[in-house]
Order: C-alpha cells, then sequence, then structure tokens
C-alpha cells in the first residue's frame, strides 16, 4: 500500500521551498502525497501556489489582519489536530521556522506522526534573533524523526545538540531548486526601471526590526535614494500592518523609491536578477541572491546562513542607519568591493535537494 505523506505550508517562503518537495513526491509512485495549506498567510502563499500549480487538499485558513502570536499558535493547533486524526498520515513535513512549522511539528508529536523537518539545523544560538524563529526551529528539530539539512553547518548545529546522527541528512535547500527553475522563464518579467539607472531591491519583515529598526532602516534607504539621483529602490513591501504602515509613511511619495505590493515570485527572481545589489532581512534571499551573484547586505544583527557570509558575498549591516548607508555607498562606488561581492557562489545547493528528500523517505518506508 502506498505511504500517505501530508506536506504543510503555511508562508510564503515555506511554498518556495516545499514546492519542489511537492512536485518530486508527486511524481513518486510510492507515495500518496496529500497537501495542506494552513494560509497563514493568505494571498502570499496562494500567489507562489498557483505559480508552481500546487492545489491544497486541505486548506484551513487561518490568517487574520495583523494576527498575534498566541492567538495564531492557537487556531494552528486545535485545526492541524483535527486534520491530523481525520487524514492519518504516515509522515508529515514541513520547512523550515515559522509558527505554522513549530505548531505541525508539535501537533504531529502528539499523535505520534513521525515529522519530517526541511531546512532543519538552522540556528543563531540568540532565541530573540530572529524572534520567535529561532525557538520555532528547536521545537521542530527536537521533535523531528528526520532532518533534512541545507548544509554540513545546519548538521553540526544538530549534532550539537545531540540530535541523533542516523536521522540527519544533508540534501542542500530546496530554494535553489525553486530558484533555478524560475531562474531560466522570468527575464520577461523584469522590472520596469528608468534607462540608465542601478537598481536596489529591498525587503523587510522581521519582527525583531518592527518599530524603531525598522524606522531606521527606511530612513537610511530615503537619504540614499535623496542623494543618488542614478540609483532606484524597489521594494515590494510586506502586508504586515508593522512594516506597512511605517513604510508608506517614511518612503512614499518619493520619485526614486517605488514601493509596490509584494512581488510575484516569477518578478521577483527577475528583480534579483535586474538589482545591482539587495537590501534585506529575509532568510530566503540571503540564499537565493548568492547564487544569482547579486550581493546583499543583511538589515539584522545576526544570521542562521553563515555559509554567505563566509563567503565574503553577504555582509551583515544590522538595521543601523550608518551602516547601511556606508555598506551602500561602498557598493555603489568602488568597483572592487562590489566585484568582490558579486562573485555567483552557491553555498546553499545545487538544485537537487527535493530529489534528495524524496528518496531518503522512499528508503525509509519502502
Ligand atoms: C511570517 C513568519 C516569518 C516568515 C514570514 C515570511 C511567523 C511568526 N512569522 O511572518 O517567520 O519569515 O512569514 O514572509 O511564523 N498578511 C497579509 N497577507 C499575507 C500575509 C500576511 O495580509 O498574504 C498580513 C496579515 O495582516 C497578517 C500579518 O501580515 O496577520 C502577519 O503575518 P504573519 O504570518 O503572522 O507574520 P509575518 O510577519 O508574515
Ligand atoms: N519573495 C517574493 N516576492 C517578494 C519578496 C520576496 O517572491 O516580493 C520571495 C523571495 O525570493 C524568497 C522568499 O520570498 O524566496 C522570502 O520570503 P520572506 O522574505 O517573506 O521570508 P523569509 O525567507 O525571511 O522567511
Amino acid at each position: 500500500m502506498k505511504k500517505k505523506i501530508l506536506c504543510i505550508v503555511g508562508t510564503r517562503p515555506e511554498a518556495i521551498k516545499m514546492a519542489p518537495v511537492i512536485l518530486a513526491l508527486k511524481a513518486a509512485s510510492w507515495v500518496n502525497v496529500r497537501v495542506l495549506a494552513t494560509a497563514q498567510h493568505r494571498q502570499m502563499l496562494d500567489q507562489v501556489l498557483s505559480l508552481f500549480d500546487i492545489v491544497p487538499d486541505i486548506d484551513l485558513d487561518v490568517m487574520r489582519p495583523n494576527q498575534t502570536l498566541p492567538a495564531l499558535t492557537a487556531r494552528l493547533m486545535t485545526a492541524l489536530d483535527a486534520c491530523f486524526e481525520d487524514e492519518a498520515p504516515d509522515a508529515v513535513l514541513a520547512q523550515g521556522d515559522t509558527t505554522t512549522v513549530m505548531v505541525a511539528a508539535l501537533a504531529a508529536f502528539y499523535r505520534r506522526i513521525p515529522f519530517g523537518h526541511v531546512e532543519a539545523g538552522l540556528r543563531t544560538g540568540d532565541l530573540f534573533n530572529p524572534f520567535p524563529e529561532e525557538m520555532n526551529r528547536i521545537v521542530a528539530g527536537n521533535l523531528a524523526r528526520w532532518h533534512f539539512a541545507p548544509t554540513e553547518s545546519a548538521r553540526r548545529n544538530l549534532l550539537a545538540e545531540t540530535l541523533p546522527e542516523d536521522a540527519i541528512f544533508v540534501t542542500g535547500n530546496t530554494v535553489i531548486d525553486a530558484l533555478l527553475d524560475i531562474a531560466e522563464r522570468c527575464d520577461d518579467v523584469a522590472p520596469a526601471i528608468p534607462s540608465g539607472q542601478r537598481l536596489v531591491l529591498v525587503t523587510a519583515h522581521r519582527r525583531e526590526n518592527f518599530g524603531e529598526p525598522f524606522a531606521q532602516i527606511c530612513r537610511a534607504i530615503r537619504h540614499l535614494a535623496d542623494r543618488r539621483e542614478d540609483v532606484t529602490f524597489l521594494y515590494p513591501v510586506h502586508p504586515n500592518p508593522n512594516v506597512k504602515e511605517i513604510a508608506c509613511a517614511l518612503l512614499g511619495g518619493h520619485p526614486r523609491i517605488q514601493l509596490c505590493e509584494p512581488l510575484d515570485y516569477l518578478p521577483f527572481v527577475a528583480a534579483m536578477k535586474r538589482a545591482h545589489f539587495i537590501l534585506s532581512d529575509s532568510g530566503g534571499v540571503q540564499e537565493e541572491a548568492p547564487a544569482l551573484g547579486k550581493p546583499v547586505l543583511v538589515l539584522r544583527r545576526e544570521t542562521e546562513r553563515p555559509e554567505a557570509v563566509t563567503e565574503g558575498v553577504v555582509k551583515l549591516v544590522g538595521p543601523d542607519f550608518d551602516a547601511i548607508v556606508r555598506e551602500s555607498l561602498r557598493l555603489l562606488d568602488d568597483a572592487d568591493a562590489y566585484r568582490a561581492m558579486a562573485r555567483g557562489v552557491s553555498p546553499y545547493g545545487d538544485g537537487k535537494a527535493a530529489a534528495r528528500i524524496c528518496e531518503i523517505l522512499r528508503t525509509s518506508f519502502v
């Protein structure tokens, strides 16, 4: 009899990173794949699922405007447990460190269903950076039967927590599978930027940056835009009201700052390819941009993705006005410094992570 695997997705990055796994499992004959969307994100999740032609079998529709972590956690736990009872899967798979993933791992544990953690072992060592994601991934990691670690350093983090060696598999990050697929077919949707202008792409959404840190990021961008007539900033604004309201108030109405709705993944990859460099606090962007040869200045104090920093193609600047301005000007004006960071390297994967995960699961079951 076929094994039943329930793949769970809640937010945009989970859908991007789970899509290659879901598609690889759907192509396999030994498994019955079911897709459960918690819809912790609504519009941004739907954008990705439709791009990859994935139609969820179950949709919990849990998102509420400006949702709080406790209320979201409670809604997810109740709804996921009811689904696990109905579906009775042989395994549950989820990716990353969102509230959806933490609750999915715990709900699976309560029902003694084996849990597979995609993108396992990322750590900063600081429970409050990023918040609440560092806690989410520690909980998911401690409950997992399979740890699909993207890199050797992620594997070492898991071993340091005394997780069993034979349950840890270094697979690469599935985001590179998704990126390589999309990067091949996105050139005709590149953003319209005035000719002769250099593009700086911006994303920001982390909870630990809400308030003054995020205001400082915005002031730095505006300061740069005021001084540089040769640069256009493109910022697809995250719909979280804690981000959107400040971004619109501090960056709106500037001739060289384009604020827009979140971009579909296809035009977003095209924008990364067109960008001179990227300012971002995103996890996924730190993995994708190096593979496209684009420098990233990370708007965070710590990162759980040290590989690209070690390679010298990603730099931490924090939500710090002076550092953002200084390092941005360096990338605009110092050709050698730019070249050193614009090397195409891909420390996070080779585009075959999903196939490896699929094969590890097959050999566990068949
Ligand atoms: C969540 C994850 C974060 C991940 C990020 C990816 C948690 C605690 N946070 O943060 O780890 O990096 O997603 O983007 O799991 N909203 C919409 N439409 C959408 C999505 C969000 O309107 O499609 C708004 C809603 O008002 C929602 C709010 O954004 O309540 C916050 O969404 P939430 O998922 O709680 O947090 P994110 O900041 O998106
Ligand atoms: N992304 C996108 N459209 C956008 C901004 C980002 O498709 O307007 C993609 C990006 O390429 C990456 C993912 O969304 O794959 C990152 O999501 P986000 O920054 O929301 O979450 P994180 O990776 O920080 O958890």
